[in-house]
């Protein structure tokens, strides 16, 4: 199914075509220098999009944590704007996840409108028929969100697939297309969503890391190293803040093991309390921890 394809026409100056797990699992997708103009826009009739396609692997239910967490956090400023647009960036070979996304939002956004967009126009074309504008619709673009102006984007399991530099332009090529008081979501998880972490950017830069994890399912909190985002993966070792970070989360999760009488997630708890009382900069309602989720401010956590 996921046979080699041409170069898309694009900033393309190669295009591995391999997630983790393939025989080309060392290379990476990666873009030519950023174009001179900060917000590059569309050309009429001759659309550009920014990237490359890559493997398309998703899962119905598969973003249910960031979703989860989108409508405990985000609601208030999908509901402020006049218009509540939603991009799902590189849905992936079905539109499953896009229509989880406005199946979960829909009922809490008067007006949702969400838009999925793809780098590759064949996967445009294959889900045709799951179009319904303009509660749902699926367009060719990418990281210029194809000169939308979303308040929401969502983009999961792309970036990991392009090389550090590459990714960290497609943070300023989408930040510059948000809409005033936008956010960006970006992040990776397993194949079936049990072990998830994503960055949240505004139009200034980053605002913090999210890690959530079915608990059960992981030995230590540190396991979750495996999905950080592009721009932290690199920088789990020694002397980075996120390695210390991940360090102390692991410290009190063994301190905690007490805890594993109740249930993990009231384990992963406690540790996250002890993190709090660290005076580790956590964000958000302590009601998240529950669910196997801790925020963590940005500047904590930041490469150095
Ligand atoms: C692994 S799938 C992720 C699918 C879904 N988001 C998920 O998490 O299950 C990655 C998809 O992103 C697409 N993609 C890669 N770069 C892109 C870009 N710059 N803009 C839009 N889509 C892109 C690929 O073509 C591929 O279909």
């Amino acid at each position: 199914m996921e046979g080699p394809r041409p170069p898309h026409p694009s900033h393309a100056r190669a295009v591995p075509r391999d997630e983790a797990g393939g025989s080309q699992h060392k290379q990476r997708a990666s873009l030519s220098p950023q174009p001179r103009r900060r917000a590059p826009r569309l050309a009429a009739g001759r659309a550009r999009a920014l990237g490359l396609p890559t493997r398309g692997t998703t899962n119905a239910n598969r973003l249910r944590r960031v979703d989860r967490w989108l409508l405990a956090t985000q609601v208030p400023r999908l509901r402020d704007p006049v218009r509540p647009l939603v991009v799902d960036l590189g849905y992936g070979a079905s539109a499953v996840t896009t229509l989880e996304l406005v199946e979960r939002l829909g009922p809490e956004v008067p007006g949702l409108e969400v838009v999925g967009l793809e780098i590759d126009p064949a996967r445009v074309a294959a889900v045709a028929a799951d179009r319904d504008p303009p509660r749902v619709d699926f367009r060719v673009g990418g990281f210029e969100l194809a000169g939308l102006r979303p308040v929401l984007v969502r983009a999961f399991n792309v970036l990991r697939q392009y090389d550090e530099e590459s990714a960290a332009r497609a943070w300023d090529t989408m930040r510059a297309g948000l809409a005033p008081g936008g956010l960006i979501v970006e992040g990776t998880c397993d194949e079936w969503g049990r072990r998830s972490a994503w960055v949240a950017l505004d139009a200034d830069g980053p605002l913090t890391l999210t890690l959530s994890a079915r608990v059960s399912d992981i030995d230590t909190p540190s396991d979750l190293a495996e999905r950080l985002p592009k721009a932290l993966i690199h920088h789990n070792v020694p002397g980075q803040p996120v390695h210390e970070f991940l360090r102390a989360f692991d410290a009190a999760w063994a301190s905690a093991a007490g805890f594993s009488t109740f249930g993990p997630r009231q384990r992963w708890v406690a540790a996250v309390e002890a993190l709090a009382a660290q005076d580790w900069p956590l964000v958000g309602s302590s009601r998240r921890w529950r669910h196997g989720e801790v925020t963590v401010r940005w500047s904590a956590v930041a490469p150095v």
